[in-house]
């Protein structure tokens, strides 16, 4: 059997497996889930011992492990390095699934669950790719480093000091990573930017404990309100961020990037769709594109306090709290965003309040060229994989790791998404396109293929 035969052999198979790593619920943020996200990681490590990977490791840090194994075993040929994350992010709200978030369902050609897309069923994708690779020749045709971690939702915290401490065993021609999103379904798509990510909390603090309002309220300060009103103050009528310095340092697309992003098949229509409001409110002066993926933002994700339960309540609460962050894109300094956050707002918030400012995690932004002979042989596997030519794209999101990997090897760093943007990535109803699945394992098993015929 060859390659193929071997992929279509194992159909059933591979999908069947890839449901029983859904199945444990490794939602990194809640530290309820933390003997869950561990049972993934052994999944993860036992998975690549029976693929027959070398030096298979799990490696505890101060949160969730990372899973590491290795098969050097082609000399002369090309040695990668393979990224992904088996953590997953909270399915809340529960009562908004069609089907609960940890059983995996298959409905109209679509994998739902948790984590279908983002990114257990994207490195599913590797891992049988690489099962079909030994299967079909009996071993592999390149060098790979295989680093699959449990924090990157959130904020892979830990992971910069693995990597500088480990940067001989991590080394590699070139690091590989399917998190990412095709431009949109039948478009293969190869992401070379993403932005980077700062978030923030406050803790915003009025009266020294909540008050009766009917007795207090008309001559002391409700936090709530004043929340509200400082971030009614960070946004203009354009929706430029009202941070000074803010975009300083922004870099603009060159006039070529400009050329090609007019080519590439963006569907705002699609795009619309997609969002499900009733309009759209992006930055003015930009397209669509230019605001998702060259425009930095600044945006509540969550905000809280007083009396939420049912009925009413006539209260002046103590603290109100928000979450939020900032998208950065090149070249933006996250250290120097943050200053630049932080001292705006402690200048907008009155002196009737004090405010608690927190740090979750900061990420700076990727972009790089395509112009590695390795992405030319990316290019054609996933032609191969989709019967269409990729186009090369940025993105909006972000991920830590490629950034760190970047700035300390400066090596390729080739990111082969199979996502799509509508896949509910951290949303109820997450899904993931059987047809990406299995197209995306053929392209993979063809990339490496490739890369080992250079
Ligand atoms: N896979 C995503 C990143 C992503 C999504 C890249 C869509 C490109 C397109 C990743 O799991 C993620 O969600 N990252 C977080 C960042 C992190 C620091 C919490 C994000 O982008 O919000
Ligand atoms: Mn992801
Ligand atoms: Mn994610």
């Amino acid at each position: 059997m060859d390659l193929t035969q071997h992929i279509e052999s194992r159909r059933d198979a591979y999908l069947q497996e890839l449901c029983e790593f859904l199945k444990i619920p490794s939602v990194s943020t809640q530290s309820a889930h933390k003997t869950d996200v561990e049972r993934a990681a052994k999944w993860v490590a036992d998975k690549l011992r029976a693929i027959g990977m070398d030096s298979v490791e799990m490696i505890p840090t101060k949160m969730h492990p990372l899973v590491y194994a290795e098969s050097l075993r082609a000399p002369g040929k090309p040695t990668v390095l393979l990224y992904g994350h088996y953590d997953v992010q909270p399915p809340e709200p529960l009562d908004l699934w069609t089907s609960p978030a940890f059983e995996p369902t298959v409905r109209d050609g679509q994998l739902f669950g948790r984590g279908t897309a983002d990114d257990k069923g994207q490195v599913h994708i590797h891992l049988s790719a690489l099962d079909a690779l030994v299967k079909a020749s009996g071993k592999l045709p390149i060098n790979i480093k295989i680093l699959i971690e449990g924090e990157e939702e959130v904020g892979s915290v830990n992971l910069w000091d693995y990597v500088q401490g480990n940067k001989n065993k991590l080394q590699a021609d070139a690091l590989i990573v399917s998190d990412t999103s095709m431009l949109g379904a039948g478009v293969p798509s190869i992401t070379y930017g993403l932005r980077g990510l700062n978030y923030y909390q406050i803790e915003i603090t009025g009266p020294a404990q909540d008050l009766h309002s009917g007795v207090f309220v008309g001559a002391v300060p409700n936090p709530l309100t004043i929340l509200c009103e400082l971030f009614a103050q960070l946004h203009d009528k354009n929706f430029h961020v009202t941070v000074p310095g803010f975009y300083n340092d922004v870099a603009k697309p060159s006039s070529a990037e400009r050329k090609a992003l007019l080519k590439l098949p963006f569907k705002e229509k699609e795009f619309k769709k997609t969002v499900g409001a009733p309009g759209l409110s992006g930055e003015r002066g930009f397209s669509l594109p230019e605001q998702l993926w060259y425009r930095p933002t600044l945006e509540l994700n969550g905000i809280w306090g007083g009396y939420t339960a049912q009925g009413s309540k006539t209260v002046i609460p103590s603290k109100a709290y928000a979450k939020f962050s900032c998208r950065l894109v090149p070249n933006q300094n996250p250290d120097k965003i943050t200053r630049a956050v932080e001292k705006h707002i402690r200048k907008l918030l009155p002196k009737s309040v004090t405010c608690k400012f927190d740090v979750h995690s900061q990420g700076k932004p990727w972009v790089a060229p395509y112009t590695h002979p390795f992405f030319e042989v990316a290019h054609k596997a996933l032609e191969k994989g989709f019967g269409k030519r990729a186009v090369f794209i940025r993105e909006g999101g972000s991920i830590p790791f490629v950034t760190q990997m970047h700035d300390t090897f400066k090596v390729p760093c080739i990111l082969l998404g199979f996502g799509l943007p509508d896949e509910n990535a951290h949303a109820p109803d997450e899904h993931l396109s059987l047809e990406n699945y299995y197209g995306g394992i053929k392209a993979v098993a063809n990339f490496y293929q490739g890369l080992g015929n250079l």
